[in-house]
């Protein structure tokens, strides 16, 4: 919230400083993985294991912006602007000449992105969404599968830019510290004294709300429902037991309503936020991350990405990113093309529906307006316009690997790379290798998951877990 409060300050929004801003922006090279992109069954795991990525400029890592102004970042990235006799679908035998959407991309994506489809000229034949001058390969959603016969293009050797969401606290970052820091401002505003995270049994949502809370003077509690076992799920799950909150367990998130409905009479100095605190006052925390984005973009930490790649689970961040992205262009501040926020669906439609986010980030717009900020001249079709949401990798579902996740992640792993996890960011990142390889850039990374790996706590602890989650835990041990 520090780089809103910067360049608003007479938006008056009340937050808990908890996190330490900015997040590192940094280049990765995946030369390497990318070669090895069409790998979804790991046959070529060794060499991917034994060379990951490579940072190519650390100097950024958690640098002051302001300190390192006009900092060059490293070489550009081959291919950006190549010709748009590429942007054609070299193998795209399932699009044809109507060109069909691919699979998993919402349609009307490309409505926004007029600023930069100059180079457009005939045709339309690109699968929508993707501009003209940033394709290289020509299919970047359309290709996760069987990428590798093809080979990279593009792209080849250039970076991609990843910003550390992850390093956002020490104990626990994440891309959820930045909406908590709005939630528990809220919280203490109306003067609660206990705030309710919702999420499955693993979610870092509620491990961050438990964790934070008590910088704000604040006791963190979770409503939980089941999930998929996974060694993240279960390392949440633990941290959550052993916090000793309020817990209430749900038998499915078919109960989130009413449970949430029940617990907010029952306790008026409570607040409980929805699923991933995904309102206009969660969404804060990702607008100011596009203002500090921008700040860092201007210091030379990075070139204007044309892409942002993220998880989408609750919308909360993708929502904050769009709209404090088109907020940062009407101050001036955004001075680049606005990149396209490139949500990777890890819930089903219709909760990262499209236009829900889209609206969502409206919401956010007005929510500023009416708290003293500028008009923003966009309505939702526009908002529309600036979100990609890839149903691609989502596979079975919520908090189930794919080969391509488990593939992403294993190519983006060593000391340099951020943490993944197969229920959010290794998703996002097989997104990401998939575009990479395409030619699409410059493509930002946004980490979210917690660089932090949280302690396993003593077994006696987990005693004190309700009986069901006590079963699902053992059940995890078990495998
Ligand atoms: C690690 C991680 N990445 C991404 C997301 C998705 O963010 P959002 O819920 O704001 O869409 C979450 C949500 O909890 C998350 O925990």
């Amino acid at each position: 919230m520090i780089a809103l409060q910067n360049h608003l300050p007479r938006l008056r929004v009340p937050w808990v400083p908890i996190g330490r801003w900015p997040t590192p922006l940094t280049a990765l090279d995946l030369e390497r993985s990318e070669t090895e992109g069409g790998d979804p069954d790991g046959s070529t795991r060794g060499a991917r294991g034994s060379a990951p990525c490579r940072i190519e400029r650390s100097e950024a890592a958690g640098g002051d912006p302001y300190d390192s102004p006009g900092a060059a970042w490293g070489r550009a990235p081959r291919g950006i602007e190549r010709s748009e006799t590429e942007g054609g679908d070299p193998d795209g035998s399932t699009r044809g000449a109507r060109g069909r959407v691919p699979r998993g991309i919402e349609r009307s994506e490309a409505a926004a992105e007029a600023p930069d489809r100059s180079a457009g000229g005939a045709g339309g034949r690109l699968p929508r969404g993707i501009h003209r001058s940033e394709t290289g390969a020509g299919d970047p959603d359309g290709s996760a599968g069987g990428a590798g016969a093809r080979g990279p293009r593009g792209l080849a050797g250039a970076p991609v830019w990843v910003k550390h969401e992850g390093d956002a606290h020490p104990e626990y970052g994440g891309n959820k510290v930045r909406t908590l820091e709005v939630w528990l401002g809220h919280a203490r505003a109306v003067g609660a004294r206990r705030i309710w995270a919702i999420g499955a049994y693993g979610s870092n949502h509620a491990v961050a709300t438990v964790l934070h809370a008590p910088r704000a003077g604040l006791e963190g509690a979770a409503i939980v429902f089941p999930q998929p076992i996974s060694a993240w799920a279960v390392e949440n799950c633990r941290a959550l037991i052993a916090s000793g909150c309020p817990l209430i367990r749900l038998r499915s998130v078919i109960g989130v309503p009413l449970a949430a409905w029940r617990v907010a009479r029952r306790e008026r100095d409570a607040v409980v936020m929805p699923p991933g605190g995904a309102t206009a006052i969660g969404t804060f925390g990702a607008l100011a991350a596009a203002f500090e984005l921008a700040d860092q973009i201007a210091a030379g930490l990075a070139p204007p990405p044309r892409r942002i790649v993220l998880a989408v689970g609750s919308t909360c961040t993708a929502a904050g990113l769009v709209a404090g992205l088109e907020l940062a262009r009407a101050i001036g501040l955004w001075r680049w093309p606005v990149p396209i926020v490139h949500g990777v669906r890890v819930t089903p439609w219709p909760v990262t529906s499209r236009v829900r986010t889209a609206e969502l980030a409206r919401r956010t717009l007005v929510r500023v307006e009416r708290l003293g900020g500028p008009p923003v001249a966009i309505g939702l079709a526009g908002l529309i316009g600036r979100l990609v949401i890839d149903g691609r990798e989502l596979g079975p579902g919520y908090g189930r690997s794919t080969p391509q996740c488990d593939a992403a992640m294993r190519a983006l792993h060593g000391p340099e790379c951020p943490r993944l996890d197969a229920v959010y960011s290794g998703k996002a990142a097989a997104a990401l290798l998939r575009l990479h390889r395409a030619g699409v850039g410059p493509l930002l990374f946004w980490a979210s998951k917690s660089s932090a790996t949280l302690r396993a706590p003593a077994d006696e602890v987990l005693r004190n877990a309700p009986p069901a989650i006590a079963r699902w835990l053992r059940r995890a041990e078990d495998r």
